[in-house]
């Protein structure tokens, strides 16, 4: 037991859990402000064998030796990740040990920024296809969560399986929220039935898990019928070879992979996306600046991950008993970290809730856990150049054309496998 550090005792039979499952943002940054850079979250019972606590880690020195502890004094066998995996499969994301190493060393290659530069061509014309889409013309108020998902979906679809995945968008706008919601309804539960079980729940979940495999078995069979010199993802996937052992990956790996690469990669840039754009509707004079100097386009994009971070919390089991922010913590506690809470921190961001481009221009000086939002250490984010990329492309070419004006008040937000936006987030478009 995690003793002595300072927290919420919650209600005396599941502790915090209700609270985490109303208003995880709303309870980690409260907690913060009134407990400080470290805290414990009861969960379960408050007395006997079912009591667990969970460990908040906000100080950027604790965030940084979790994260780049991942895979010494760290692991990811969360509940979160088992879930994810049971819905995802073992891809890069939901792997461990030799397993994920092999599978990173041999994915790696494929995402280097200057492997990723040769994306920028698909991009700029997938923006350019936003921008001349029908709903997107002078003086209309689009939804810009909307677009922006079917401009990432585009990306990623392209660059993974090589073609348009335009009659795939519709199955995945209402396949996504529904696993998302899926997962977080199984991740929440006091203890996990297994999936075998024939739950309502668990049929649900199970037949989720299949809509999105049968869309991927689809968009693979169709590029395994494109002309052999074709140039996307899967193609890779299929050639890439450990560089220290020469294996390839297996068909099932190639089918996980892909499903991890749909899936990770457009919601998270979806998101940073429309949060940033959403900011500067409500910014006029940093959207004016930013549309005027293409070297803010990414401070904006910085600035705007760091108030809405798409990857709002990331959860690790203590492998071995540690010292965390000054106090013991043993084995098998489940740490959190949390770049919405860090992001927060007033130490290294003065006025955290303002938005201020600023914060990203010239040397800051901050430590590196300031500000994480691709994650860190040997499990960062390996779409992080991908998803910066694909973000200023899109952010550039709107920008040019129209001037962005939010429509009624800031996003309500919901927190499950990622942050977004509970409903469209509407803007006007005018003419720049
Ligand atoms: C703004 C967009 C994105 C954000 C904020 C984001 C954030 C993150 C974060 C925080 C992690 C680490 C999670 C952890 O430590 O537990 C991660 C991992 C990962 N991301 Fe991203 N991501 C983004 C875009 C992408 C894209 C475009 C792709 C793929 C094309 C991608 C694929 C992955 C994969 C495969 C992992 C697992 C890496 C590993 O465990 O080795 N992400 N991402």
């Amino acid at each position: 037991m995690a003793r002595g550090i300072p927290g919420p005792s919650g209600g005396p039979l599941l502790g915090m859990l209700p609270a985490f499952r109303r208003d995880v943002l709303g309870c980690t940054l409260d907690s913060f402000r009134r407990y400080g850079d470290i805290v414990a979250y009861p969960f379960g019972p408050r007395w006997g064998p079912l009591r667990r606590v969970v460990v908040g880690a906000y100080h950027p020195d604790d965030v940084h030796q979790v994260l780049t502890g991942t895979g010494h004094g760290f692991n990811r066998r969360t509940v979160g990740f088992e879930v994810m995996t049971e819905a995802f499969g073992y891809g890069l994301l939901t792997t461990e040990g030799d397993t994920w190493l092999r599978q990173r060393r041999t994915l790696q290659p494929l995402f280097t920024p200057k492997r990723v530069a040769g994306y920028a061509a698909l991009m700029s014309d997938e923006a350019r296809r936003i921008v001349a889409d029908e709903s997107v013309t002078p003086g209309a108020v689009v939804d810009l969560h909307r677009l922006m998902q079917r401009y990432t979906l585009r990306v990623v679809g392209r660059a993974l399986f090589g073609e348009d995945v335009d009659e795939f968008v519709e199955d995945l706008f209402r396949l996504v929220p529904a696993v998302t919601a899926a997962i977080r309804a199984r991740v929440v539960q006091v203890a996990q039935p297994p999936l075998s079980w024939p739950t309502p729940r668990n049929r649900r979940f199970t037949r989720l898990r299949a809509a999105q495999y049968a869309v991927v078995d689809r968009l693979l069979a169709r590029a395994s019928h494109q002309p052999g010199d074709r140039d996307n993802l899967v193609t890779r996937l299929r050639a890439a070879r450990d560089p220290q052992t020469g294996q390839p990956l297996s068909a099932q790996e190639v089918r996980d992979q892909a499903l991890i690469f749909l899936m990770a990669g457009h919601e998270t840039t979806a998101g940073a996306l429309t949060f940033t754009l959403d900011l500067l509707g409500r910014h006029p004079e940093a959207q004016d600046k930013v549309a005027a100097d293409a070297n803010l386009v990414r401070p904006a994009l910085l600035e705007g991950m760091r108030l809405y971070p798409p990857a709002y919390v990331t959860e690790r089991k203590v492998g071995s008993d540690t010292v965390l922010g000054g106090y013991p913590v043993p084995r098998g506690t489940m740490v959190l970290t949390s770049p919405w809470v860090t992001h927060r921190h007033p130490a290294y961001w003065p006025d955290p809730e303002r938005f201020d481009l600023t914060r990203f221009v010239g040397n800051q000086n901050r430590p590196r856990y300031a500000y994480f939002p691709f994650g860190g250490g040997p499990r960062s984010c390996i779409g992080e150049h991908f998803a910066m990329l694909e973000a200023e492309v899109l952010m550039r070419a709107l920008l040019d054309r129209y001037r962005v004006e939010a429509v009624g008040g800031p996003p309500q937000l919901r927190a499950y496998v990622t942050l977004r936006p509970a409903g469209p987030v509407l803007a006007r478009l005018a003419s720049r």
